[in-house]
């Protein structure tokens, strides 16, 4: 299909000029937007519009059932000023397994990556380069058919947009603050864990939230069955360092597969580093902290990369992780990442798109 392409005039004011050396997370979005319909069963009128609101029907049926998807990933600046997406072929993949979950029609993955690349040649001027920072991206599907009654809608819009993006956490790359959530729930078998749907994000503020006004950065969820498995973080993956050997929970469907998550794995393979997926009790992970054995704790995901965890607060009380420093392993893994997304490492396992 041919990307139709309407740019904002050369001399425009900037809708949201950047100062790099202050760049927060997700509130500055690039002049321009790439946007797709799906009407009459197909994918259609693919384009490149200046950046605008859009307008939508009260009647839209993705205000009224969330049907909604959406994926995360990150455009890097390398020294030579050449702009690298990661593996963005994951993240098209993921996408559609996530429409598939929430009945919306399959996307064409070679074109969203051809889709992307092109809105990036029109606004790449807007990746960062400051080290730390990044352009993020944000595909998203919505569904626009005006209805009211619950059913698949028939017409979608499809967009991609664009935000320069500094640390997610305002921490930066320092140790979190971890509150483990043992009430509420974020997934359930058979649920929405593992894919991106806005509705997993919304269902998951209220306990967020409350965590927050404790002091709390983020949640670490537990299983909604016992509520004693370790599952994931908001917005990232988790890792336990017990003995010199990685823990992760294993994808059973409650969680997002993470394509962090899949790197952090690759590279502690490749480094020599013991990793397993496997089932963690909070228990396991208490008394492992107790007896000093549980020496490393951090999370992964696009918006952060590698965040390492100070501490956690289960049951009102508070369990200090490697005297709230940075580990090791949590260090050499983050390196390793951020050296390949940065174009400073080798990269060795074609994880690297260039624009
Ligand atoms: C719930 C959740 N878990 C984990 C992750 C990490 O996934 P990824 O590494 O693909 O960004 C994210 C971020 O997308 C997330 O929202």
């Amino acid at each position: 299909m041919e990307i139709l392409i309407h740019k904002q005039l050369p001399n425009h004011k900037k809708l949201h000029p950047i100062d790099e050396g202050a760049l927060g997370f997700g509130d500055i979005y690039t002049d321009h937007i790439f946007k797709m319909d799906y009407f009459e069963g197909k994918w259609q009128n693919p384009r490149i519009e200046p950046f605008a609101p859009f307008v939508l029907s009260p009647a839209a049926m993705v205000l009224h059932y969330s049907q909604t998807i959406f994926e995360g990933l990150k455009c890097y600046r390398h020294p030579d000023r050449k702009l690298a997406l990661f593996r963005p072929q994951d993240n098209f993949k993921r996408l559609n397994s996530s429409a598939w979950r929430m009945a919306i029609p399959y996307l064409d993955e070679e074109f969203l990556l051809q889709a992307t690349k092109e809105l990036l040649k029109i606004d790449g001027d807007w990746v960062p380069s400051k080290p730390g920072s990044s352009l993020y991206i944000r595909p998203t599907v919505i569904a626009t058919e005006p209805h009211l009654g619950v059913r698949p809608a028939k017409e979608y819009l499809f967009f991609i947009m664009l935000s320069p993006v500094g640390p997610y956490y305002p921490e930066g790359f320092a140790p979190i603050k971890i509150y483990v959530e043992d009430f509420y729930s974020r997934s359930a078998p058979g649920g929405l864990g593992e894919i991106k749907a806005g509705a997993s994000y919304a269902g998951s503020l209220l306990a967020t939230e409350l965590a927050s006004q404790k002091g709390y950065t983020q949640l670490l969820w537990l299983d909604s069955k016992t509520h004693k498995l370790v599952e994931e973080v908001g917005s990232m993956n988790m890792y336990f360092v017990i003995d010199d050997t990685i823990v992760t929970a294993p994808l059973t469907g409650t969680i997002l597969p993470g394509i962090t998550r899949s790197s952090v794995l690759t590279v502690a393979k490749d480094l020599g580093i013991k990793a397993e997926e496997r089932s963690i009790s909070i228990d396991e992970i208490l008394e492992t902290q107790k007896s000093g054995r549980l020496t490393e704790s951090f999370g992964s995901g696009t918006a952060a990369v590698i965040s390492p965890v100070g501490c956690l607060c289960y049951n009102d009380t508070v369990y200090e992780i490697g005297n709230g420093k940075i580990g090791k392993i949590t260090q050499t893994i983050y390196d390793e990442l951020v050296g390949i997304q940065y174009g400073l490492k080798e990269d060795t396992r074609g994880w690297v798109e260039l624009v």
